[in-house]
């Protein structure tokens, strides 16, 4: 089953937000695999956002992400990559629809509330930067 990581900015934890993430994604039919309130070191910011080292803003991101805990987490479910992204909204809060994340909860790009894989093969780095094997769990959905 596909999976994806999905992670609560330090401005999402910071506002009270985890609850409401959770439940969106919850209440959608996807399941929830691992999670955790973590700190991220300057050295994990860098490897997760790689692909930004060249960008004016590549400093603030690494700044901002490692200046107070983040909620990662992993789901599991059929699409579950690109629907989450859908759920998410544009990267840019401005621009994301009304009903999404980005949409009713953020306002600038920088601090834009959740963090969401973007490919398989985004979503497999990104699991094994954040996650150890043994703390993802697998079990059967009953319903
Ligand atoms: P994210 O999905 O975590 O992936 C890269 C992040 O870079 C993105 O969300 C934004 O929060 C951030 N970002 C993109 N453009 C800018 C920008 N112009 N200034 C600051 N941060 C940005």
């Amino acid at each position: 089953m596909e999976k994806t990581y999905l992670m609560v900015k330090p401005d999402g934890v910071q506002r009270g937000l985890v609850g409401e993430i959770v439940a969106r994604f919850e209440k959608k039919g996807f399941q929830l695999v691992g999670a955790k309130l973590m700190s991220v070191s300057k050295e994990t910011a860098e490897q997760h956002y790689a692909e930004h080292k060249e960008r004016p803003f590549f400093g603030e991101l690494v700044d901002f992400i490692t200046s107070s805990p983040v909620f990662a987490m992993v789901w599991e479910g059929e699409n579950v990559i690109a629907t989450a992204r859908q759920m998410m909204g544009s990267t840019n809060p401005k621009d994301a629809a009304p009903g999404t994340i980005r949409g009713d909860f953020g306002v600038t790009v920088g601090k834009n509330i959740i963090h969401g894989s973007d490919s398989p093969e985004s979503a497999e780095r990104e699991i094994s930067i954040f996650f150890k094997e043994e703390e993802l769990t697998t079990y059967n959905k009953q319903i």
